[in-house]
C-alpha cells in the first residue's frame, strides 16, 4: 500500500468571512451549486430577496439541492419537493402529513454588502465571531464601480495574503519600487497596513499612499491617494486547501462629468498587471514554515502570527464532510 500524498500546505481552511457570488448574479428565485471550502453548497435568493447558504445535499435520499428551484421563501428539492427554508428547517412535505423532527440541513451565516454575499465558515460550524462591515467607497455615490476581475489559482490563501508583506518582490517580480514607508497594525481579526512613498511621474514625484484593511482572510478594502484615487475590494475563497478563487471589484471616484476617473482605472489595470505576474510563482512555490529571512524582508513573521488566530482544527464529524 502506497501512502497517501502530503498535503502541499500545512493549513486547514481558515475560519472567517469568504465571498461566495456577486449580489447581482443572484435575482431573486435564483439557485446556484456552489464549490467552496472543499464541499457541495448551494446558494438561493428567496422572492423577497434574502440570500442563503444550505450544504447542498438532501437529507431526505441525497439529491442536489443545486438543481432545486425557490418557491416564495423555501428552496425546493428537485428530487420528491421537500421544501427547505433558510434556516436549515424543513418547511413541509408534500406528501407526508409529519416531518421527521431531525430533518435539518446545515445553514450557512451570509451578510451581503459592497456589491457580494459573503459566507462564514468554520470548520466545526461556530458562528461568526467578528463583523463584516461594507467598502467605504463602494457605497458612496460619489465614487463609480468600475472593472470587476476573477482568477482561479491554485494555491492557498496564505500565500496570496503574505504577498503584500513581501516588499523584496515588488521590485524583481513586478519591476517597480517598493514604497519606502510600510506600516502594519494588527487588531483582533483586522489587519491594517499603510504604504508611504514618492511615485516618479514625468512631472516629477508625487506622494502615494495605501491602505489596505484586511477582515480576516477572506475579505480586503484598499483605498490609495495622490498619484490616483483608487479603491479595491479584494476577496479571496477557498475552493479547496489547495486552490482559491479570487474576485476584485474596483472603483474610482466620478469626473466632474460623472465619468470615471481615467487615472484611477489606469491604476487598477496596473493592480491587475501585477498580480498576474506573482500568479506562476504562487502556483509553483512551497511554503516554508520556517523561511531563511534576511534584513529587507518585510513583517512576514508577524503577519504570520496575526493569521493563525483563522486556523481551527476540525473537531466534529460534522466538520469533516468530504
Ligand atoms: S432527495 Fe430531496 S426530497 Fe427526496
Ligand atoms: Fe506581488
Amino acid at each position: 500500500m502506497s501512502a497517501a500524498p502530503a498535503a502541499r500546505f500545512p493549513f486547514p481552511i481558515p475560519t472567517g468571512w469568504f465571498a461566495v457570488a456577486w449580489s447581482d448574479e443572484l435575482a431573486p428565485g435564483a439557485v446556484r451549486a456552489l464549490r467552496y471550502f472543499g464541499r457541495d453548497l448551494v446558494l438561493f435568493r428567496t422572492e423577497s430577496g434574502a440570500a442563503q447558504v444550505l450544504d447542498a445535499q438532501c437529507p431526505h435520499l441525497g439529491a442536489h439541492l443545486g438543481q432545486g428551484r425557490v418557491e416564495g421563501d423555501v428552496l425546493v428539492c428537485p428530487f420528491h419537493a421537500w421544501r427547505w427554508h433558510g434556516d436549515g428547517h424543513c418547511a413541509g412535505i408534500p406528501y407526508a402529513k409529519r416531518i421527521p423532527p431531525k430533518a435539518r440541513i446545515r445553514s450557512w451565516p451570509v451578510v451581503e454588502n459592497s456589491s457580494a454575499i459573503f459566507v462564514w465558515h468554520d470548520p466545526n460550524g461556530a458562528a461568526p465571531s467578528f463583523e463584516l462591515p461594507a467598502h467605504p467607497e463602494l457605497s458612496d455615490p460619489a465614487w463609480v464601480a468600475v472593472e470587476r476581475h476573477e482568477f482561479q489559482i491554485a494555491t492557498c490563501i496564505q500565500e496570496i495574503a503574505e504577498n503584500s508583506h513581501d516588499p523584496a518582490h515588488f521590485q524583481f517580480v513586478h519591476g517597480v519600487p517598493s514604497l519606502p514607508e510600510n506600516e502594519a497594525r494588527f487588531d483582533g481579526p483586522r489587519q491594517i497596513s499603510e504604504n508611504r512613498g514618492n511615485f516618479e511621474t514625468p512631472r516629477g514625484p508625487v506622494e502615494t499612499s495605501i491602505r489596505g484593511t484586511s477582515h480576516g482572510l477572506g475579505v480586503g478594502h484598499l483605498r490609495t491617494r495622490g498619484l490616483a484615487d483608487m479603491a479595491q475590494l479584494l476577496l479571496q475563497t477557498p475552493v479547496d486547501a489547495e486552490h482559491v478563487h479570487v474576485r476584485w471589484q474596483f472603483a474610482v471616484p466620478k469626473t466632474a462629468e460623472g465619468k470615471p476617473s481615467p487615472v484611477g482605472v489606469a491604476f487598477a489595470r496596473e493592480f491587475v498587471r501585477q498580480f498576474q505576474q506573482d500568479i506562476p510563482i504562487w502556483e509553483k512555490k512551497v511554503f516554508l514554515p520556517r523561511p531563511m529571512l534576511c534584513e529587507g524582508d518585510g513583517p512576514i513573521a508577524g503577519f504570520r502570527r496575526w493569521a493563525t488566530q483563522f486556523y481551527v482544527a476540525p473537531t466534529t464529524s460534522e466538520a469533516s464532510q468530504p
